[in-house]
């Protein structure tokens, strides 16, 4: 049978505690669909560069590139200044392994709460499409008369047509695939970015043509908000650059239940993704067992699904289904959940 590389970086907080259930969901997958996962842990993040002072060595990153996936907990730690770990580690990994897409799928799972009043699992179902490695993260920019009172700040959005492009194309292909089969959102400003905005409209249309049996259509990122809240049913795939995407994930991911389900993969589609739960390292609640693994567990499917094993992804799917039709998991939120973050885990892990 065949045997599948994946890196685990385990992270900060209850990062460990939510990859640990991970594991053990695909490891079960794997058993009933006969294949083999070989794990090697990367102690990468807040804790280890507050002992050492290493963030994210350049050899690291070459050996990451000789697995198949990667598997990552959380990054963050309360001690560590904001944007060193964020810069040193997540964004580094997304530029230098060339992940590409940042994909959110965006599902209401049975017995799950969403704070949208009378929206239903089949109300909620869409994926995000985030642009990973260009727009305002690139960290172009600088200050001009530092520390005067007449200082500026200047920081610059980079949107080259050949990464905007590759990022639509995969964004229309996967609605092609999807179930709904249905329809392209781009969402963007272009009422306001007349350059950026405007490259990626010129852009959608163009690639638009090659798909006319699929719907697209534009919507500004503001009634984007206003949208995936009123009429969320609406949505089926959104397509959008790095900042915008950054935004709008995080009001999905409440709107499907909240950090403890929401999942996320940055994708290279040619080379090695990197799948994460979305919710960070949660510090209040390391060591308690309280977290909710559902969505690391989510991320786990996700990276199955990419690797090829789309059948144990299913499995996994129908398992955290299965699991929240039973009416067991009280909650989603770390502490309400009725059950332990490894009770959680195993109830799982029964279904499949
Ligand atoms: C995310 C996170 C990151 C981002 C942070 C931690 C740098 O919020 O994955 O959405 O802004 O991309
Ligand atoms: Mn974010």
């Amino acid at each position: 049978s065949k045997t599948y590389k994946i890196a685990i970086i385990p992270g900060d907080g209850t990062g460990p505690e939510v990859i640990k259930e991970g594991i053990k969901i695909i490891e079960t997958a794997a058993k009933k669909n006969d294949f083999k996962l070989d794990f090697t842990d990367y102690d990468l993040g807040g804790q280890r560069y507050l002992k050492t002072g290493e963030i994210l060595p350049e050899s690291v990153i070459e050996e990451f590139k000789k697995f198949d996936a990667m598997y990552l907990g959380a990054i963050g730690h309360p001690d560590v200044k904001p944007g060193i770990l964020e810069k040193g580690i997540l964004l580094k990994l997304r530029f230098e392994l060339d992940q590409y897409i940042n994909l959110r799928p965006v599902k209401l799972y049975p017995n799950v709460e969403t704070p949208l009043k009378d929206k239903k699992p089949e109300d909620i179902d869409m994926v995000i499409v985030r642009e990973n490695t260009e727009g305002l993260y690139t960290g172009a920019g600088g200050f001009l008369k530092k520390d005067t009172p007449q200082e500026v700040a200047i920081q610059e959005s980079i949107n080259t047509r050949f990464g905007i492009e590759r990022c639509i194309r995969y964004a229309f292909k996967l609605t092609q695939n999807r179930a709904k089969n249905n329809k392209l959102t781009l969402c963007g400003k272009t009422n306001v970015l007349t350059y950026a905005s405007d490259l990626w409209q010129r852009t959608f249309n163009a690639v638009a043509k090659e798909y006319p049996q699929l719907k697209s259509d534009y919507v500004n990122v503001d009634a984007t908000c206003m949208w995936f809240v009123k009429n969320p049913e609406w949505f089926d795939v959104v397509v959008t650059d790095n900042l915008f995407g950054d935004i709008i994930t995080d009001l999905a991911a409440m709107i499907q239940g909240g950090m403890g389900v929401a999942a996320g993969g940055n994708i290279n589609p040619e080379g090695v993704s990197m799948f994460e739960p979305m919710g960070g390292s949660a510090p209040k609640y390391t060591g308690l067992n309280i977290i909710n693994p559902i969505a690391s567990i989510n991320a786990g499917a996700m990276m199955l699904e990419k690797i090829g094993e789309s059948k144990a992804a299913k499995d996994i799917d129908n398992a955290v289904i299965k699991a929240l039709e039973s009416g067991k998991i009280k909650s989603m939120s770390a502490g309400k959940m009725g059950l332990s973050t490894t009770e959680v885990g195993d109830l799982i892990a029964s279904f499949i």
